[in-house]
């Protein structure tokens, strides 16, 4: 368990205390201590940042690059009292809150790439790693751990070689740095605003934004499915339910519940 005291946090950059959130200078996963807070009953909204983190989680098993005071990496714990079904809808909604936030503040284009992807110019800029109670019992008693990642103030050299091509940051793309707990701030109260949005109002204004963002639309793309099966085809977008279908050459149409796409030569 962490040992740093939880509750409080005086934040220069605001000249006033941050609530609800635990600041560690390294952690191993944000996720990971996010879960363990949640179990002892923190509230929605508790969020968990760390400088740096040494296993720091990405989707489908992969690992995320955490280097210290590069980027932005964050857990936030919600507990928005919705079903089951409701689910696939947050992961979404996340990566919305988060490309807002990004326009406003830094003046850039944001991307989605189902599921929550953060592309700028064609390259990741961040990801998110959703994480889930177990879906048993009361709806009340359910929670989402929102894990953020994102490049902040990263240059080229601060990626791995095999990523330099591929990633990219927001000092990268606007030449600008950024104070990382002030992104994470604006992130937490988008995020906050758009979950309640979703349980007052439902998902239809979030799910026009979010399409609005969509990267993969009617393109064609390379799905590898959980069991390790490849599926070409055409993005047809995404459903009232945070659903992708996938249409391939010979018409069958594929539901996309996970998995890794990446765009494909037709
Ligand atoms: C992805 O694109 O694969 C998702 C990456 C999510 C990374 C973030 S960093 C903060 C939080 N803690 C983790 O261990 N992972 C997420």
């Amino acid at each position: 368990m962490p040992s740093v005291k939880l509750g409080t946090f005086f934040c220069p950059f605001f000249k006033k205390k941050m609530k609800d959130i635990l600041i560690l200078e390294t952690v191993d996963s944000t996720n990971r201590v996010a879960r363990e807070l949640a179990a002892v009953g923190n509230p929605h909204g508790y969020a968990v940042v760390a400088g740096s983190q040494k296993a720091g989680r990405g989707r489908l098993g992969k690992s995320w690059q955490s280097p210290s005071g590069k980027g932005l990496y964050s857990t936030i714990l919600l507990r928005p009292g919705l079903g089951i079904k409701e689910y696939s809808r947050i992961t979404l909604t996340a990566g919305l809150a988060v490309s807002q936030v990004i326009e406003e503040i830094c003046q850039l284009k944001v991307a989605l790439k189902w599921p929550n992807d953060i592309y700028i110019s064609g390259c990741k800029c961040g990801g998110i790693l959703v994480e889930t109670s177990s879906l048993h019992g009361e709806a009340d008693e359910y929670f989402a751990l929102v894990g953020i990642g994102l490049n902040v103030n990263a240059d080229k050299e601060s990626f791995p070689l095999d990523l330099q091509k591929s990633a990219t940051s927001l000092f990268l793309e606007s030449g600008k740095e950024y104070e990382i707990l002030v992104l994470f701030e604006a992130i937490r109260t988008r995020l906050l605003q758009l979950v309640s949005q979703l349980a007052l109002e439902g998902f239809t204004d979030i799910l026009n934004q979010w399409r609005e963002r969509d990267m993969l639309l009617g393109k064609w793309l390379q799905w590898l499915t959980p069991t390790g099966e490849v599926v070409f085809g055409e993005s047809l977008g995404v459903d009232s339910s945070g659903i992708l279908s996938v249409r391939d050459r010979s018409g069958i149409i594929h539901e996309v519940l996970s998995g890794d796409l990446t765009l494909a030569p037709k």
